[in-house]
């Protein structure tokens, strides 16, 4: 299938399209079109049935537009980069990692620093893919991918839209955890907008500058939990480890979630648990398994939050495209929040017998420590205090180091261990406060609307006619069924179609009514779409003395069997779920 054919059928047929045509278009955002928004609405619910509702979790919607200070905790605003080069002469800009790739055996150019990557284009005479002026010597920048923009009027509070459903999560976890009674784990899902101001957006729904995202965050107690492997061990997933990728001969591993995790393949059991619901689930919506496989990050190409990440890909026109990430972001976000906002990002995790453990009990009077310390007790306190914390032996030498300051200021004061200003003391605990972990499945909707309808793009042959066709599943297609009366110039098949499909949409299915052209150019519309069933009610159906039957058509085999009018909803609803 050709990448043209397929966009060409979704421009045509109402799946999506370059939004704003009428003034000019504006590269990387896509309008979906009444069938591409309910196969993305089908596709959505489809994830929210398995990873929210199916795995006990719970959804929220966070705003889109996000404060400065959130981002400089998550680290975006100072790594949210992709490379880009400018061509001198026509000013277009340039993935210049991507140039890199295209013309070398490069597979991460990204991971390598700008400088290098300059140089790689000097050095196998990259031109500009829109004009062809050569790009030798041209620098290579960071460009920071999110967009900007202003909170309220005046002076105005810097914001950006969210590059990531994910921080909308992250920065409510101090209200979640209280909803989740502190105890972990538990996982929150979100669906929706994210903004990428990509240097180079490609066709389609692939690499948009607005795009759906299906974020989980499962908060997890490093130590202590465990995912229910079990439910997902026997499931067979197609990995593409690092370490296969760097070999010479590196091959694909066909194997099953528990053997990978067992052998250490995949390190992380809440990675594997993941990796194995998400193989189930892409089946479920209709990726063909062996177009599709899991690869591991190589260690330059992570997200700076990432300590080990898998994608999800998917053959689309003879390439492979990431369609989600599972990535195990440990500690990393609640502790940048823990330390950036005003909230507390920890849980408290109660011990199972409490535990008896030596602390400093500090005067804070401690002025009598002399002029050194300019009278600041209680930095002096508070740094014998976490001495105590971590070696309460250290009060048993005549005199304790202890630095006072952060950075420049900090300074290392021995201190006279006087029992009149402090001592160690037993005390009782019944637990302690610990930065949970975050295992991130992240998918991109489009991008698994794209593959869905690239892999059931079909042409054959029907009543010695070619006909193209889109074999979606059911629960995905944007429509049930559509039901034709065979002719129009019979009321009694027209009254009746009329009422055959008010009776199916009262019945909570999703039905098209066609009664123009012929009844093969009707079918060939609804193949077209996707469209798994179509009813025909024809003068056979009705005649005779029996009750009212019509004719139900599948699409893949075009097959026709006859079915009762009064048993249609429960038959078609039956077929939708599988
Ligand atoms: N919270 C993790 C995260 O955002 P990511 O790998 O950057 O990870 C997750 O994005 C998924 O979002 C990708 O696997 C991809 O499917 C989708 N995605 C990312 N950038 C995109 C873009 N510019 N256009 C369309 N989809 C995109």
């Amino acid at each position: 299938m050709a990448a043209d054919a397929l966009a060409e059928l979704a421009k045509r047929r109402g799946f999506f399209f370059g939004s704003n045509g009428a003034y000019g278009g504006t590269a990387g955002f896509y309008t979906f079109g009444p069938q591409g928004a309910a196969l993305k609405r089908n596709v959505e619910d489809a994830w929210r049935d398995r990873f929210t509702i199916r795995e006990g979790n719970r959804e929220i919607e966070a705003p889109t537009v996000m404060p400065e200070p959130v981002f400089e905790a998550s680290g975006h605003l100072e790594g949210f980069d992709d490379m880009l080069v400018e061509c001198p002469e026509c000013g277009e800009s340039h993935r210049a990692d991507h140039l890199v790739e295209a013309v070398t055996d490069i597979e991460d150019a990204e991971a390598l620093p700008g400088e290098e990557v300059a140089e790689l284009i000097a050095d196998n005479d990259i031109a500009c893919p829109a004009c062809g002026t050569p790009l030798a010597g041209e620098p290579v920048e960071a460009f920071n991918l999110m967009f900007a923009t202003d909170i309220g009027p005046g002076d105005a509070q810097p914001g950006y839209l969210r590059p990531e459903t994910a921080q909308g999560i992250f920065v409510e976890f101090p209200r979640l955890k209280e909803y989740a009674r502190g105890n972990l784990p538990f996982g929150i899902t979100q669906i929706g907008p994210a903004y990428r101001n990509e240097i180079s957006p490609r066709g389609g729904l692939l690499r948009l500058r607005e795009f759906t995202q299906a974020e989980l965050e499962q908060f997890i107690d490093p130590e202590e939990d465990e995912p229910p492997l079990d439910r997902v061990a026997d499931v067979e997933v197609r990995l593409y480890p690092a370490t296969e990728q760097e070999a010479a001969d590196g091959d694909y591993l066909d194997t099953t979630v528990g053997e990978a995790v067992d052998e250490g393949v995949i390190g992380s059991p809440w990675v594997g648990y993941y990796l194995g619901v998400a193989q189930e689930w892409y089946e479920r919506v209709g990726v063909d398994t062996d177009r599709f496989r899991f690869r591991q990050h190589l260690a330059g190409e992570r997200a700076h939050y990432a300590a080990d990440c898998w994608d999800a890909e998917s053959e689309v026109d003879g390439d492979w495209i990431e369609i989600a990430g599972f990535a195990y972001r440990g500690d990393y976000d609640l502790s940048k929040h823990d330390e950036h906002g005003d909230d507390s990002f920890t849980v408290f995790k109660r011990y199972d017998e409490p535990k008896t453990v030596e602390r400093a009990a500090v005067d804070p009077d401690m002025s009598v420590l002399g002029p050194e310390f300019g009278g600041d007790a209680a930095a002096v306190a508070e740094a014998l205090e976490a001495l105590a914390e971590r070696d309460p032996d250290a009060f048993d030498a005549e005199t304790v180091s202890v630095e006072i300051g952060d950075g420049d200021d900090a300074a290392v004061h021995e201190v006279d261990v006087d029992v009149a200003n402090f001592a160690v003391e037993e005390v009782t605990e019944n637990g302690e406060h610990i930065t949970p972990h975050v295992v991130e499945p992240s998918f991109g909707v489009g991008r698994t609307v794209q593959t869905v309808l690239a892999h059931a793009y079909e042409t054959d042959e029907v009543d010695g006619e070619e006909r193209t066709y889109l074999s979606l599943e059911p629960e995905v297609a944007p429509q049930d069924a559509a039901v034709f009366p065979l002719v129009t110039n019979d009321d009694r098949l027209t009254d009746l179609a009329d009422e055959v499909a008010a009776d199916l949409r009262a019945a909570g299915l999703a039905v098209a009514y066609d009664d123009s052209g012929s009844i093969g150019r009707r079918y060939r519309r609804q193949d077209e779409v996707g469209t798994p069933f179509c009813v025909t009610v024809d003068r056979d159906g009705i005649e005779g003395d029996g009750p009212d039957t019509v004719t139900l058509r599948e699409r893949d085999s075009a097959a026709q069997v006859r079915v009762l009018v009064a048993d249609l909803a429960d038959e078609l609803t039956a077929l939708r779920e599988g």
